[in-house]
């Protein structure tokens, strides 16, 4: 692939988006590379994933705008279902999806990064729909995922005046879980980068989560995005369904089992280490 990169680092796979000379922007090829970077993670031998963004500037800088200025209507309706498509494929991916963003994730760069499950980011992140400011509605999920994930007024304040806003605002805002910088020494040099501390953090996370019985972490993701969809009559109905599921597995027997015998002999305690079964 010419502008996706895969790397896998024990259970925890990294997708990086590789076009930094424009800043990570995605034309049709990047979609479609992304698309079989996702398509070929095994997920039984692989339980998180981190997707990112090369370079220290840019997560993503948007949809292809170059791409986009010759675009009929018929064919932007079907850009727009194209980064759909992908962007519902990574948002109901069987495993969870750490989005570690590292400078600009404006358009389609803020709504790839809300397809993910969670988001943190460097503190020079910028996150943004400035589509209006182009001629255009945000069109890969942006308008309905932005209003969803923070408050409607909020999302509709960000997507009407295309007004970008920094990684502190992003995170009292609920968009991010985190904020990383740079660590600077007593002389003021930077010693580790903030890219760094956050691909640092993104692995812990993914590693903590590969660690948990996947049977369980998939019916959690499972769970929490379908019941979100349904009044909460129909969303206790999902989770009972899946909660049941994870009953005679061998994780649910290995998980339960150690905590019994914990319980008789505190020198018994063990990582578990689950099989996916
Ligand atoms: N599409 C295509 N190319 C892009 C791009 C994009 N979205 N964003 C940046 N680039 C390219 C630039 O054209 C430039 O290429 P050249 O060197 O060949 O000229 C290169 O990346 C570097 O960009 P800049 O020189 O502009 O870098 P900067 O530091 O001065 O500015 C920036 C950075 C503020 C992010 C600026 O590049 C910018 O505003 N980019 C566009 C952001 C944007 O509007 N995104 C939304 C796109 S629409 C969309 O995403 C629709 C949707 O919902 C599906």
């Amino acid at each position: 692939m010419e502008f996706v990169t895969y790397e896998q680092k024990d259970k925890v796979g990294i997708i990086t988006i590789n076009r930094e000379k424009a800043l990570n922007a995605l034309n049709s090829q990047v979609l479609d590379e992304l698309g079989e970077a996702f398509d070929a993670v095994d997920p039984d031998a692989t339980r998180c994933l981190i997707l990112t963004g090369a370079g220290e500037k840019s997560f993503v800088a948007g949809a292809d705008i170059g791409e986009m200025s010759t675009l009929s209507k018929a064919e932007g309706e079907a850009f727009g279902k194209k980064g759909n498509d992908l962007f519902r494929k990574i948002e109901t991916f069987p495993i969870p999806v750490i989005a570690a963003v590292n400078g600009f994730a404006l358009g389609g760069g803020c709504e790839i990064s809300m397809s993910c499950d969670i988001r943190i980011c460097s503190d020079n992140a910028m996150f943004g729909q400035p589509e209006v400011g182009l001629g255009i509605t945000p069109g890969f999920g942006g308008t309905q995922r932005l209003a969803r994930m923070v408050s409607p007024g909020y999302a509709k304040q960000m997507i009407y005046t295309a007004r970008n806003i920094k990684a502190d605002e992003a995170y009292r805002i609920g968009l991010v879980n985190a904020v990383y910088s740079a660590t600077v020494d007593e002389a003021g040099n930077v010693t580790v980068s903030a890219k760094d501390n956050l691909m640092a953090a993104a692995e812990k996370m993914a590693a903590g989560i590969a660690a948990q019985a996947p049977i369980a972490v998939r019916n959690c993701k499972k769970a929490i995005n379908e019941g979100l969809e349904v009044n909460m009559d129909e969303a206790v109905v999902i989770e009972e369904k899946l909660f049941g599921d994870c009953f005679e597995t061998e994780d649910q027997r290995a998980g339960m089992g150690n905590f019994l015998k914990k319980k008789d002999d505190p020198t018994k305690v063990k990582v578990v280490d689950f099989q996916n079964r």
